[in-house]
C-alpha cells in the first residue's frame, strides 16, 4: 500500500480514523437500465438486485414503477426480496405516478419514494408550468408522497442549470412537505468539481431547514466528470452519493458506483468518509451487470477494466514483483480479483471447478454446475488452459437458458480470400430441424443470414461486439448481439473459441430472448419515460 504522512492503512492499524457515513444510492436498475440497449429482463433485475443487497449499498432504485408493467412487477419483486437495502422507486410529480410507485416499493422492509420534476427554464417549458404552478406541484406532490411513505427523496431535475433562486425556493417547498432527501442531480453532466461543491455548500447554508435533511448528488458524465463532481458535492456536504456499476446510464453514463467507493477508501486520508460497501464483490458484480446489460466494460477503466490491475510493460512488471506498492494503490484482492489465478486443465475436476468458481464469488447450484462442468470439458480439450475469465464466460453464457425456441444444431463454414463466405446452417425451430445454405460478405454476415432464412424476423441488428476473453490465438471469444423489434430490445451473448460459433449463438440467444418479449405482449416495452415529465 502506498505510505504518506497521512497513511490510511497505518491510521487504521492504530485508531479507526472518525470518518463520516457516505450512503450509497444504486441506481443501475434505473437509471442505468433506462440507457438505450441496457435492457435487463425481470430475472437478472432481481439477481442483480440481489448482489447490491449483499454487498452492502443502502439504497437500491429498482425501477420506475408507472413506466410499464415489467418495471412494476420488478419492482414489486425486488422489494419483497429484499434484505438490509432501503428500495426505491421512481415516480413524476404526478399523483397516479407517486400511488404506482408505492404500490410496489411498499413490500419492502424499508421502502422509499423518489418524486422528481424539471425545474430549469427548458424543463419547466416541457409541462409548461409557470414557476408558482410548478412550486405548487412540488408542494402537491412531495406531500401526497410523505402521506404514503415515511421516507421520501425529492429531485430538482436539471438542478445545475436552474436559476439559483428558484432552485432555493424549491428545495425549501419540498423539505417543507416531508421530503427527507433532496437529490441534487446534474442531468445533463454540465457542472464541474468546484461549481458542484459549492451548490451544495450554498444549498446547506441557505435553505432553512436544509440541516435537517441529507443532500445528494447524482452526476452524469457528459465531460467526463460525474465521479470527480459527486466527490466534490460530498466535500461541499452531500452524505448520500447516486451512482450505477460500471457507470452504466444514459449517454456517457452516471457515476460509477466501484469508483467513488474505492476513491473513498483509498484516499481517506484527503477525503474523510467511508462507505457500507463490501469493496471485494465489486468485480463479481460489475461482471455480472456488464453481461445481463450487454455493456462491456472498457479495458482500461478504472477499478473494473481488465488491464487496472494488470501490468505488462517490463519495467512495470520488474518494479512490482520487487514490491507490489511500485505501482499498485489497491490490492486487487480489495475489489475482488483472486491474486493467483491458477488456470484449470482438462484433467481437472467437479471439484477444482466448484472451488474455482467459489474462488470468483459465483455460487451454482448442482443442475447448472453439471451444465457449466460439460462446456468446461469441452473447452478445455480446445484449449490448453483455462483461465478465470474464460470460466466466468462460461457461467455467463450458460446461467440465461429462458427460452430454447432456436437452437443451434451445427454449423459449417467456407471462407477465404478473394469470394464471398458461404455458411450451411442446421437449426432447431421450435423443435423442428431446418438446414439453410447462404452467402454472405464474410462468415459472420453469411452465417447470420442463414439464421434470418431459417427464422424470418424485422429484428434490426443494432450492436455487435467481439471480445477476446484472454489471450492467445486459442481465446474464447465473447460475443454481444443486440437486437430492436417495435420498441422492444434483447440482447445475447456467448462465448466459443471459434468466433463465428459464438456470433451465431449470441445472435439465436438474442432472438429467443425477443420472442419472450413479444409473448409477454410487451408488457416490458416502456409506455413512458421519466423525461415526460
Ligand atoms: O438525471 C436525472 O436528473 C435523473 C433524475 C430522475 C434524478 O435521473
Ligand atoms: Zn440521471
Amino acid at each position: 500500500m502506498t505510505t504518506s504522512a497521512t497513511d490510511p492503512v497505518s491510521a487504521e492499524s492504530n485508531t479507526a480514523p472518525a470518518t463520516e457515513r457516505v450512503v450509497i444510492f444504486d441506481t443501475t436498475l434505473r437509471d442505468g437500465e433506462q440507457s438505450p440497449g441496457a435492457t435487463m429482463t425481470h430475472d437478472e433485475k432481481l439477481e442483480i438486485a440481489e448482489l447490491l443487497d449483499d454487498m452492502g449499498v443502502d439504497i437500491i432504485e429498482a425501477g420506475f414503477p408507472i413506466a410499464s408493467e415489467g418495471d412494476f412487477r420488478a419492482v414489486s419483486e425486488i422489494a419483497k426480496r429484499s434484505k438490509d437495502a432501503v428500495i426505491c422507486g421512481l415516480a413524476r410529480a404526478q399523483l397516479p405516478d407517486i400511488d404506482r410507485c408505492w404500490e410496489a416499493v411498499k413490500h419492502a422492509g424499508r421502502a422509499r419514494i423518489h418524486t422528481f420534476i424539471g425545474t430549469s427554464p427548458l424543463h419547466r417549458a416541457i409541462p409548461n408550468l409557470t414557476r408558482d404552478e410548478m412550486a405548487e406541484r412540488i408542494e402537491q406532490t412531495v406531500t401526497h408522497a410523505r402521506n404514503l411513505c415515511d421516507d421520501v427523496q425529492w429531485s430538482p431535475m436539471d438542478a445545475t442549470r436552474t436559476e439559483w433562486d428558484y432552485l432555493c425556493r424549491v428545495v425549501e417547498i419540498a423539505i417543507k412537505a416531508g421530503a427527507s432527501t433532496i437529490n441534487i442531480p446534474d442531468t445533463v453532466g454540465y457542472t464541474e468539481p468546484r461549481e458542484s461543491a459549492d451548490l451544495i455548500r450554498r444549498l446547506i447554508q441557505t435553505v432553512p431547514g436544509a440541516d435537517a435533511v441529507v443532500f445528494s448528488t447524482h452526476c452524469h458524465n457528459d465531460l467526463g466528470m460525474a465521479t470527480a463532481n459527486a466527490l466534490a458535492a460530498v466535500a461541499g456536504g452531500a452524505r448520500q452519493i447516486e451512482c450505477t456499476i460500471n457507470g452504466l446510464g444514459e449517454r456517457a453514463g452516471n457515476t460509477a458506483l466501484e469508483e467513488v467507493v474505492m476513491a473513498l477508501k483509498v484516499r481517506s486520508d484527503v477525503m474523510p468518509f467511508h462507505t457500507g460497501v463490501d469493496s471485494r464483490k465489486i468485480m463479481h458484480i460489475s461482471r455480472r451487470v456488464s453481461t445481463v446489460s450487454g455493456f462491456p466494460v472498457q479495458f482500461n477503466k478504472a477499478i473494473v477494466g481488465k488491464n487496472a490491475f494488470a501490468h505488462e510493460s517490463g519495467i512495470h512488471q520488474d518494479g512490482m514483483l520487487k514490491n507490489a506498492e511500485t505501482f499498485e494503490i489497491m490490492r486487487p484482492e480489495d475489489v475482488g480479483l483472486s491474486g493467483t489465478s491458477l488456470p484449470l486443465g482438462k484433467h481437472s475436476g467437479r471439484a477444482a471447478l466448484r472451488a474455482k468458481l467459489r474462488d470468483l464469488g459465483v455460487e451454482v447450484g448442482d443442475n447448472q454446475l453439471k451444465d457449466i462442468f460439460v462446456r468446461f470439458k469441452d473447452l478445455a480439450d480446445r484449449k490448453k488452459e483455462v483461465f478465470d475469465d474464460d470460466i466466468l464466460a462460461l457461467v455467463n453464457t450458460t446461467a440465461d437458458e429462458e427460452a430454447q425456441h432456436l437452437q443451434l444444431v451445427n454449423l459449417k463454414v467456407i471462407c477465404g480470400t478473394g469470394g464471398p463466405a458461404t455458411a450451411e446452417l442446421e437449426m432447431e425451430v421450435g423443435g423442428t430441424d431446418a438446414t439453410a445454405t447462404c452467402q454472405g460478405d464474410g462468415p459472420v454476415d453469411a452465417s447470420f443470414k442463414a439464421v434470418r432464412m431459417l427464422y424470418p424476423n424485422k429484428a434490426h441488428l443494432s450492436l455487435y461486439q467481439v471480445h477476446a476473453v484472454t489471450a492467445g490465438t486459442d481465446a474464447q471469444a465473447t460475443v454481444t448481439v443486440r437486437l430492436e423489434e417495435d420498441g422492444r430490445i434483447a440482447t445475447g451473448q456467448s462465448a466459443d473459441t471459434d468466433t463465428v460459433v459464438a456470433s451465431v449463438r449470441a445472435y439465436i440467444h438474442a432472438l429467443n430472448r425477443l420472442l419472450v418479449r413479444r409473448g409477454k405482449t410487451g408488457s416490458d416495452v416502456r409506455e413512458i419515460s421519466y423525461k415526460d415529465a
